[in-house]
């Protein structure tokens, strides 16, 4: 019989359906079994009267534990005044079971998966993520994720962004952190790394000619995980030719303000019009550069977003090096190009940050689109030229075929979300995310391999 979901039946009193699931809970009264049945729509009520039921059904009663994936046939009838449940979407309705189909009877679940998992040691619902998220909030996250990325994908291509996707094995983009290698096969000792960004390949789209790009991206960064930070994660990411800072960052504004309305429109947004202070102001007045600006910090419905601008330039790294604050390819701002040679920290930059709650929520900025200038920054940056044009010789050399201004952002999709669930990590809204030292519980990652596959990438391995 063809499938009904459960929240169509509501539809259906008198008839006799299929529904297909897993058994939320069971309860017996006497002779007779309550089932609840859960479905992608939700939760059924299903009456089992062994009077009722197919000699098959009445076999397999007793059998019947949470978490078995089941088919039961029966007949939607409207529930009594007194049953009604109004918290339950199908809560006027139940089915009395006439025949059951077993797929699979289920273990006991190492955790229970009918309540709220988060009190649930972290570990475990990693080794058994697909137990995990069969539960009701985890649910409910991938779908406001979904949500979330469907809305700015329709966003950017309705404001007339191109998507496109730039390659996972490449040569790597300078982010800040350690990057993720992957040796070839086929070229003994040489070495593919998984990008920190799209950041080359955006401009160099721009190079080409595409002037609005945009890209659900998946970005590679090999530092330690924390509550809004893991190895993997994903960006919107884009770029767009000819425009001011300005323009990025009011496209950005209106993404934000329409996504929040249509998406979880139930939260406050503290601002209509973002509010932005200077990262001197914001060191200042906050100590760091991703202030809190909500009225009532203890909110998580309420949302408050700012901008953060004119970050400096270049900044010490921990090993004391000068590094960039954003990246190389970050413009500085032109009243302070004279500065760059002699007092590079006190330069500024035509670089911004999109703050929400507290967290850092986007980055971007303006980019440098002359080779001179770019080349000067690798520079004072410590690059030697042999260096420059081993890393960055593409990008140089692209930029003296009429490159047009251009710049861009990548808002952070992994941590938006977490703050549009009111979750406390990101974790919460990744399907399978790692483990704070970098490991997934469930598929035992990362792990050893036969010595043939390792000698294959020509790897030696020092213990
Ligand atoms: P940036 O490095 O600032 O900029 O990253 C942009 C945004 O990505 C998110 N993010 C992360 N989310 C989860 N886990 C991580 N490890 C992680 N690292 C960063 C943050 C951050 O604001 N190429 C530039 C963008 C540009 O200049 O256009 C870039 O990647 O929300």
């Amino acid at each position: 019989m063809e499938r009904t979901m459960n929240l169509e039946t509501v539809g259906k009193i008198g008839q006799t359906v299929t529904v297909k699931g897993w058994i939320h809970t069971r309860r017996n009264m006497g002779k007779l079994a309550f089932l609840d049945v859960r479905d992608r729509s939700g939760i059924l009520q299903v009456v089992l009267v062994p009077s009722e039921l197919s000699d098959n059904a009445k076999a397999e009663m007793d059998s019947l534990r949470p978490e078995d994936c089941i088919a039961v046939t029966g007949v939607i009838n409207q529930r009594g005044e007194k049953q009604i449940n109004p918290n339950m979407p199908t809560g006027t309705v139940e089915m009395l079971a006439k025949d059951i189909e077993v797929y699979n009877h289920a273990q006991t679940p190492p955790f229970e998966i009918d309540k709220d998992t988060s009190a649930v040691n972290e570990e475990l619902r990693l080794k058994y993520r697909y137990l995990d998220l069969r539960s009701e909030r985890m649910i409910r996250n991938l779908d406001l994720r979904c949500k979330v990325v469907g809305f700015m994908r329709n966003f950017m291509v309705a404001n007339g962004f191109l998507e496109v996707e730039t390659p996972n094995m490449t040569k790597g983009t300078p982010e800040g952190s350690r990057e993720y290698l992957v040796p070839s096969r086929v070229h003994p000792g040489k070495f593919y790394v998984l990008p920190q960004s799209p950041q080359q390949f955006k401009q160099l789209l721009m190079v080409a000619g595409v002037e609005k790009y945009f890209q659900i991206a998946k970005c590679f960064r090999d530092e330690d995980a924390r509550g809004d930070r893991q190895m993997e994660f994903t960006q919107l990411d884009f770029e767009m030719s000819f425009v001011k800072q300005e323009e990025v960052m009011e496209l950005v504004e209106r993404m934000m303000l329409e996504l929040v309305r249509s998406v979880t429109p139930d939260k406050k947004l503290t601002f209509q019009k973002f509010p932005r202070v200077t990262y001197a102001e914001s060191m200042e007045k906050y100590g760091n550069d991703k202030p809190d600006m909500r009225e009532d910090k203890n909110n998580p419905n309420e949302l408050a977003f700012c901008w953060v601008v004119d970050f400096p330039m270049f900044e010490y790294s921990e090993q004391g090096r000068l590094v960039s604050s954003h990246h190389p390819f970050t413009a500085p701002l032109d009243e302070d190009v004279g500065l760059l040679e002699d007092q590079p920290l006190k330069a500024r930059a035509k670089a911004y940050d999109l703050v929400l709650n507290g967290y850092e929520a986007g980055g971007g900025s303006i980019r440098i689109h002359g080779r001179e200038l770019q080349n000067k920054i690798f520079q004072i940056l410590g690059l030697e030229d042999a260096d420059i044009q081993a890393r960055f010789g593409h990008m140089l050399e692209a930029f003296t075929y009429g490159a047009p201004p251009h710049g861009g952002m990548a808002p952070g999709i992994d941590r938006l979300v977490m703050l549009l669930a009111g979750e406390p990590n990101i974790r919460e809204v990744i399907a399978f995310p790692k483990t704070g030292d970098a490991r997934d519980p469930m598929t035992g990652a990362p792990s050893e391999l036969p010595a043939e596959q390792i000698a294959e990438a020509h790897i030696k391995i020092i213990k």
